[in-house]
This record gives C-alpha cells, sequence and structure tokens, in this order.
C-alpha cells in the first residue's frame, strides 16, 4: 500500500505541477497546484460525510477562483482549461444548494476526470479514489 501511493505522488509530480525544463530544483507549488491539493482535502471531507449520510461542510471560498488560479504552464490562460472549469463549478453550486448533494458531488469528481483527462493524468489515482461507492 505504501509503494502504491508513494508511486502515484511520484507520478503526480511527473505529470503536473512541474515544469518540462531544467529548473525543476526551483520549483515550488503553483497557485493552482495548491488549490487543487484544497479540492482534494474538500472533496475527501465531503465524500465521507455523504457517505455517513451527512452534508457536505462548505465549498472553501478559495475554490472559487479556479479560472484565475496561475497554473505552473499557464494553463488558466488556455481556452479548453476555462471550458473544463465550468462544469465543476457549476457542480460545487448544485452541492452548495444543498439538495441532491451526492448526485452534484459525483458530477464534481467527473469533471475532475474530464479535465485530467486533457491535461495531467497523473492525479487520476486520486481522483478515482473520491469517487462515491453507490456510484461506482
Ligand atoms: C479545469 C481543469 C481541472 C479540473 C476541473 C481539475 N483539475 Fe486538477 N489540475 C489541473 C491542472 C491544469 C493541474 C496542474 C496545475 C499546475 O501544475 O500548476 C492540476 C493539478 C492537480 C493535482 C496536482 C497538484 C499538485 O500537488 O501539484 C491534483 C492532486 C489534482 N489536480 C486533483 C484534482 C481533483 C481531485 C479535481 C476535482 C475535485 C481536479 N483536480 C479538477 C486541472 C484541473
Amino acid at each position: 500500500m505504501k509503494t502504491v501511493s508513494l508511486f502515484s505522488l511520484l507520478l503526480i509530480l511527473a505529470s503536473c505541477g512541474t515544469k518540462q525544463s531544467g529548473d525543476a530544483d526551483m520549483y515550488e507549488a503553483s497557485e493552482m497546484s495548491q488549490l487543487m491539493r484544497e479540492m482534494v482535502r474538500f472533496s475527501k471531507k465531503a465524500k465521507a460525510n455523504l457517505e455517513q449520510g451527512k452534508p457536505t461542510p462548505k465549498v472553501p471560498e478559495a475554490i472559487w477562483e479556479l479560472q484565475t488560479a496561475e497554473g505552473t504552464r499557464d494553463e488558466h490562460l488556455e481556452d479548453p482549461f476555462q471550458a473544463m472549469a465550468v462544469p465543476y463549478l457549476s457542480a460545487l453550486r448544485g452541492i452548495e444548494r444543498g439538495d441532491s448533494q451526492a448526485y452534484f458531488y459525483s458530477k464534481s469528481i467527473d469533471a475532475c476526470k474530464s479535465c485530467h483527462g486533457t491535461y495531467c493524468g497523473g492525479p487520476m489515482a486520486v481522483i478515482n479514489t473520491l469517487g462515491l461507492e453507490q456510484h461506482n
């Protein structure tokens, strides 16, 4: 198990969050990487709550800034990125409305998958652990 999570961490680091060119040792997590980590934390809590039949925690304010967060490779300036951020944010608005939270939560995880199918695929290992049991 430990090997598996170390391996997926390496995959994440190899496929996004680092610049292609030689300055990897000067690497600092971009604004977008930090936001993604916040999204993972929120999703984990939301999933745990929903599986216990409880409402999700409030969506952290920072996540609403997804479309302007600066990515390592300026992903935030790209049309496909902007387009794929929309279904994620609208799923979050569904979650915030408070009814059918499990449905909108699952939509939010689908949105992670579709964007990461295009952008860095490494986090897919993490994303695949975020689905709700009844939807798998
Ligand atoms: C609209 C596109 C998009 C959506 C939606 C999206 N991501 Fe990302 N994600 C990215 C991009 C681009 C990066 C690389 C950011 C960078 O390197 O600056 C990234 C990076 C990450 C990382 C690596 C962060 C790090 O430590 O460097 C994780 C983990 C991650 N995303 C998980 C998720 C999860 C979980 C979701 C859904 C809750 C999600 N992503 C939704 C585009 C997206």
